[in-house]
C-alpha cells in the first residue's frame, strides 16, 4: 500500500504537479497551480486501494486519467484559471477494518476518532497500522477542505457492471450514486456433538445465517433495483463434527434511493429477529457504513455530457450501483462521474476486470474538454 502511494506520488511528479505529497490519512495529493494564486480548486481522484484479488483499474483508472490530462498542460506550459488538486484516495474498500471511506471521509471532516480502535482480524489496531505505516494521526482533522475554495469534484472510474459493453458505448454519464449499508453480525448458538445432537434439539448458528443468505436474497430481488450480499461468512474455529456455535457474517446492502434502501434493511433486521426467535439463537448486527445516495449535480452531469457529446461519442446516462468517493465529497460539495467501458463483461472486484487503450483514452479526452469548458466558464 505504502509503495503504490509512493509510486504514484512520482509518477505526479513526472507529469509536473507543482506540490505532491502522502497526507496525514495516506492520501497522495498533486496540485497544478493555477495562473493566479486567489483562484478556486476543481478536486478530482479516485482512491489507490483494492480488494482482495480484485482488477487493475477500480480506482487507479480515475487518479491516472487527470494525470495524464496536468501531463498534457504541463507539457504544452500551459496555466489554467483555476487549481486542479488530484487526489489518490488511500482507501476507499473497507477491507481490512469496518471502517470505509477513510481517504475522502478525511477531507469532508468525517473521520470518526472511535475508528482509530477497531481490530483487524489479527488484533492490529487502525491506530496502530496507522502509526506504523508512519502517518501522523494528529494531523488528520487539518486535512478537512473548505468547500467555498472549491468548484466542484469529478471522478472518472470504470464501470464495473455490463451496461455499457452490452450496449458497445465507451463512456456513461452517472446520474446518481446508489445508497448502501453495511453491517457486520454475528449468530450465537450454542456448540455441541455433530454425532448425539439430534436435529430437534440444535441451536445451529450457521444454519440461522443460511436461512437468512436465501431471504436477502428474495427480498433485494423483490425490488427489482436494490441489491444484498452476504460477503463474508464465518463460523469461526468451526470444525467438521461440531454443530457451529458461531457465525459471522456481514450484510452489503444497496439502492438507489436512501428510502428504498432503509425499507429493506429494516426487513432484513426484522427477519434476523424472527429467525433467532425461532431457533433459540442470540444476535448482534453492528453498523459498519451508510451512505447516501448521490444525486449528480445538474452542472457538472451536464459539463461530462457536454464533453462527451464533444468526442461523438453516444451519450448514455446510468446510476452507479458501486459505491465511490464521490458520495463523500458529495456532502460537501457538487460532484459527477464518468463511466468508462469494462471488457470481459464489465467484471470488476475480479482479477479479469479489465478495459482498453482506446475507452481510457476517450476518458482522458473528455476530462480535459472538461477543464477546457470550465476554464471558458471562469474567464
Ligand atoms: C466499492 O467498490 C463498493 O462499491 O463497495
Ligand atoms: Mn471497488
Ligand atoms: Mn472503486
Amino acid at each position: 500500500h505504502r509503495a503504490c502511494a509512493q509510486r504514484i506520488s512520482h509518477w505526479m511528479r513526472d507529469c509536473g504537479f507543482d506540490e505532491v505529497e502522502i497526507d496525514a490519512v495516506g492520501n497522495v495529493v498533486g496540485r497544478y497551480k493555477a495562473a493566479t494564486d486567489d483562484a478556486k480548486t476543481l478536486l478530482t481522484g479516485s482512491h489507490y486501494d483494492t480488494v482482495r484479488n480484485g482488477g487493475k483499474y477500480d480506482g487507479r483508472l480515475g487518479i491516472f486519467v487527470p494525470m495524464a490530462c496536468v501531463r498534457e498542460l504541463h507539457r504544452q506550459g500551459r496555466r489554467l484559471p483555476f487549481h486542479i488538486e488530484v487526489v489518490g484516495f488511500a482507501e476507499e474498500e473497507g477491507q481490512r477494518y469496518k471502517a470505509t471511506f477513510l481517504g475522502s471521509g478525511a477531507l469532508i471532516g468525517d473521520f470518526k476518532q472511535e475508528w482509530l480502535e477497531q481490530k483487524d482480524a489479527d488484533g492490529i489496531t487502525l491506530r496502530e497500522a496507522m502509526q506504523h505505516a508512519g502517518l501522523c494521526i494528529d494531523d488528520i482533522p487539518k486535512l478537512q477542505r473548505d468547500p467555498a475554495r472549491y468548484l466542484g469534484f469529478i471522478e472518472v472510474h470504470i464501470e464495473q457492471g455490463p451496461v455499457l459493453n452490452e450496449l458497445d458505448i465507451p463512456l456513461g454519464i452517472v446520474t446518481s450514486i446508489n445508497g448502501s449499508a453495511r453491517y457486520i453480525c454475528e449468530m450465537i448458538g450454542m456448540a455441541s456433538h455433530a454425532g448425539t445432537t439430534p436435529m430437534d434439539r440444535r441451536r445451529d448458528a450457521a444454519c440461522g445465517v443460511a436461512e437468512l443468505a436465501l431471504y436477502i436474497e428474495k427480498r433485494a430481488a423483490r425490488d427489482g433495483t436494490s441489491v444484498a450480499t452476504m460477503g463474508q461468512l464465518n463460523v469461526p474455529s468451526g470444525s467438521v463434527n461440531v454443530v457451529p456455535g458461531r457465525c459471522q457474517f456481514s450484510l452489503d446492502l444497496r439502492a438507489p434511493t436512501n428510502e428504498q434502501r432503509d425499507a429493506m434493511v429494516a426487513d432484513i433486521l426484522a427477519e434476523i429477529e424472527a429467525i433467532a426467535q425461532r431457533r433459540g439463537l442470540r444476535y448482534s448486527t453492528e453498523l459498519a457504513m451508510k451512505a447516501a445516495a448521490a444525486p449528480s449535480a445538474p452542472e457538472w452531469q451536464q459539463r461530462w455530457e457536454a464533453a462527451v457529446d464533444a468526442l461523438g461519442v453516444p451519450l448514455y446516462r446510468m446510476p452507479s450501483g458501486a459505491g465511490h468517493d464521490a458520495m463523500k465529497l458529495h456532502e460537501i460539495m457538487p460532484q459527477a462521474m464518468l463511466f468508462v467501458r469494462g471488457l470481459n463483461a464489465g467484471i470488476s472486484h475480479n482479477p479479469l476486470e479489465s478495459s482498453t487503450a482506446d475507452d481510457m483514452q476517450l476518458s482522458v479526452d473528455a476530462f480535459s474538454h472538461v477543464l477546457n469548458q470550465l476554464a471558458q466558464e471562469q474567464q
